[in-house]
């Protein structure tokens, strides 16, 4: 059934767990982040980013419609979230639009501007009950340039979560957006001070370049919240690739990306149930 992304976070954040957001561009994508959080018996977040929207013609409704529709058919809570927000356009679409919770992204920004952004973004979001996130210190990779060295200073944090009233914060500890390999080392000691200094959860992106054994050690630090894209493109676009070598003959699209959407619930269901257990 469908759910709010508050709740998913909170109780997470209670039991020390987390729950992963999954991004998706495709009805595939959405049937198989399901369809793995339901073999990994585990509630998620479908979230839909601002480039999602862009692809999609700058429509945000197709994309929010069907993931209602396939949350609510769904054996597992599933929440619907707009990730990395900068439009405030877009933004103000996303309690119409049946989303529960919004990332809005001013990080690009310097503190003083991230923090006005973010503060009015607040505002409106309360307004409409939505849940909402922000980031300090920029993940980086968002347009290509990965800055796995960007560092979220934790009296800074402390700050801006107090002065924005932001419900999550999404940090730089070591990750970065699109890597196709998983290779990153994330500050755990970092993380700590980061979880001390504030009393909201810690969101960690770009968590497809992130080895197993260093999300479990970020939960266990204080992620609440796994934000996963890549890992189902990878799935995806390999899968299509094999299928198409195979069967050059193949006309019918549900063919291959079928072969894809069952790939893509494999990895779902992979790190769903890494981040569960732990
Ligand atoms: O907000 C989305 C995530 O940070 C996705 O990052 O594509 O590197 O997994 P990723
Ligand atoms: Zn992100």
């Amino acid at each position: 059934p469908l759910t709010t992304t508050a709740d998913l976070v909170t109780r997470a954040a209670q039991e020390r767990s987390a729950v992963a957001a999954f991004n998706i561009i495709t009805l595939e994508h959405i049937e198989a982040v399901v369809e793995g959080a339901e073999s990994a018996g585990a509630p998620v977040v479908l979230q839909v980013s601002e480039n999602a929207v862009k692809f999609r013609r700058g429509h945000v409704l197709p994309l929010a419609r069907a993931a209602l529709a396939v949350a609510g058919q769904a054996r597992v809570p599933v929440a619907l979230h707009l990730d990395h927000v900068r439009d405030d356009a877009l933004l103000k679409q996303a309690a119409d639009a049946g989303f529960s919770s919004v990332m809005y992204d001013a990080s690009h920004l310097p503190y003083d501007a991230n923090l006005a952004a973010t503060r009015a973004a607040v505002a409106w979001a309360h307004g409409q009950r939505l849940w909402i996130e922000a980031e300090l210190g920029e993940i980086g990779g968002k347009r290509g340039a990965h800055a796995p060295g960007v560092r979220t200073d934790p009296g800074e944090a402390r700050t801006f979560v107090a002065d924005s009233g932001v419900d999550a914060l999404a940090v730089a500890i070591g990750s970065t957006h699109a890597m196709t390999s998983r290779t990153a080392v994330l500050d755990h000691a970092l993380l700590k001070r980061l979880a001390l200094a504030v009393d909201v959860p810690l969101v960690l992106h770009g968590s497809s370049g992130v080895p197993d054994t260093e999300l479990t050690a970020a939960v266990a630090g204080g992620i609440a919240k796994v934000n996963v894209g890549t890992a189902l493109n990878i799935a995806l676009t390999d899968a299509v690739r094999v299928h198409l070598d195979e069967h050059p003959d193949v006309v019918d699209a549900r063919a291959y990306l079928g072969a894809g959407r069952e790939a893509m619930a494999r990895a779902v269901a992979r790190i769903v149930g890494g981040i569960v257990r732990g």
